[in-house]
């Protein structure tokens, strides 16, 4: 495990370079932390990625992550990446990445907002077909996510849809086949935790038992060998 980081500490009105100012830091994680920011001369709220320095984040591996974000971009589900700067910070150059500053509110706390904090069956399912639909955008172009769990998805509702946006894409290394059948177990695990996790896995419908079966990873990678036999059986099932 990587030693705890100091923080860069960007304070509300820091400049990012001579483009950008600092409206204040919204996440921080191992990787580094993040920043909304303004863009000075157009006003506009963007979103700043700063990676600590680490023998992981090399120029290679930050250059492959840029390229794919970028190679993903008709993907609605994606947060759209603008482009990369170098910012001196301290005694150092650090890299960072400028994408939309999305308005949601990541899954997470959205769940808050559900009485027991879990969600009903019926719009759990309909979260899951939107996430396996996005998700399956990425995989048709041989990509992946690589890392979705409910803080790395951000929600917003609109009439009667939801609207959906991944962020910090992983790559842990194992095989493009192998990280898409991860993303598959990883929705099927998100239906099997937005509803209640196991306390409330007896009582759910039938619905929700034939997708996270027992969330077994082996039972569920034997019916949903890939995110379109998922979306597929989203799209068709028969409610009892
Ligand atoms: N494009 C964005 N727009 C708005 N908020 C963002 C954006 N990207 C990241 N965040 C916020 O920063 C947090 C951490 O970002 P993330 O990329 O997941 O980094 P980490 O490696 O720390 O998990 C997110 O949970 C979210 O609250
Ligand atoms: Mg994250």
């Amino acid at each position: 495990m990587a030693k705890p980081r100091k923080s860069f500490g960007l304070k509300p009105g820091d400049n990012l370079t001579w483009k950008y100012e600092v409206i204040e830091q919204v996440g921080a994680g191992t990787e580094g932390e993040v920043y909304k920011i303004r863009e000075t001369t157009t006003g506009l709220t963007r979103a700043a990625k700063l990676y600590y320095k680490s023998k992981n984040a090399n120029a290679k591996r930050f250059a492959r992550y840029a390229r794919k974000l970028d190679a993903l971009r008709d993907c609605d589900i994606v947060v759209k990446y603008l482009h990369a700067e170098e910012v001196w910070i301290g005694d150092e150059y650090v890299f960072c990445l400028i994408s939309e500053y999305f308005e949601g509110a990541i899954l997470e706390d959205f769940l808050k907002t559900y009485r027991g904090g879990r969600m009903p069956a019926f719009e759990a399912l309909h979260l899951i077909y939107d996430l396996t639909s996005g998700i399956e955008e990425i995989h048709a172009r041989k990509e992946f996510h690589g890392d979705l769990h409910s803080g790395n998805i951000f929600v917003v509702r609109r009439g009667v849809f939801f609207s959906l946006r991944t962020i910090d894409f992983h790559d842990w290394g194992r095989s493009s086949a192998e990280e898409r059948r991860a993303d598959v177990l990883s929705i099927v695990r998100l239906l099997y935790d937005i509803t209640g996790g196991q306390a409330h896995y007896k009582k759910q419908p039938q619905a929700i038992k034939d997708i996270c079966l027992g969330n077994r990873s082996d039972l569920v990678l034997a019916n949903y060998p890939t995110v379109f036999h998922l979306r597929a059986h989203l799209e068709t099932f028969d409610w009892e």
